[in-house]
């Protein structure tokens, strides 16, 4: 089974690194990861923390309402595919409502996209380069 608790920022470094960051010389940590509203979500199974994901209050100029923003969203290369990722949403979604949020958004990887639709994110943007990651469109989910 997998269980959803909050973690810390520097837990969170770990899965990131290796998930996000093999071969991208980018940093792992990100601005805002120690704000005070901020919050970070961990996967566990077995004790063992298999995915993590990052909720910052920080809005996209395109939205209106009070915004969060999603990243770091990172589940180990053995265990996607087994919901870790949807029930981190899901808990988030239930934490961010609790705090009058009304919309969450991230910058999306293509290869993840179908992941958010799945979710409940829609497309916003046209594609965009951030380097050296690749294509990314913005996504974002009403919460209602
Ligand atoms: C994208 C990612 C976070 C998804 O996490 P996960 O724990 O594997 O996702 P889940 O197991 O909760 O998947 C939920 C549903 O989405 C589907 N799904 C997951 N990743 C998918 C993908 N890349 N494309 C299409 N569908 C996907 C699952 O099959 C599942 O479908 P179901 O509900 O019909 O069974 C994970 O694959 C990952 O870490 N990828 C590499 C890093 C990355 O791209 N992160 C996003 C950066 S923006």
């Amino acid at each position: 089974m997998i269980q959803i608790k909050e973690i810390s920022a520097k837990e969170t470094f770990p899965i990131r690194l290796e998930v996000l960051r093999k071969n991208i010389p980018l940093p792992y940590e990100f601005n805002g990861d120690f704000d005070k509203e901020t919050f970070h979500l961990g996967a566990f199974k077995n004790e063992e923390l298999i995915a993590v994901s990052s909720y910052m209050k920080a809005s996209n100029k395109n939205f209106e309402g009070n915004q969060y923003q999603l990243r770091g969203m990172a589940t180990l290369t053995e265990y996607q595919g087994f919901g870790a990722g949807k029930l981190m949403l899901q808990k988030a979604v239930q934490i961010l409502k609790e705090k009058n949020t009304t919309i969450l958004w991230c910058n999306a990887r293509i290869a993840a996209v179908e992941f958010y639709k799945k979710q409940g994110f829609q497309t916003f943007s046209e594609k965009f380069e951030i380097s050296p990651v690749g294509e990314h469109y913005v996504m974002f989910k009403e919460l209602k």
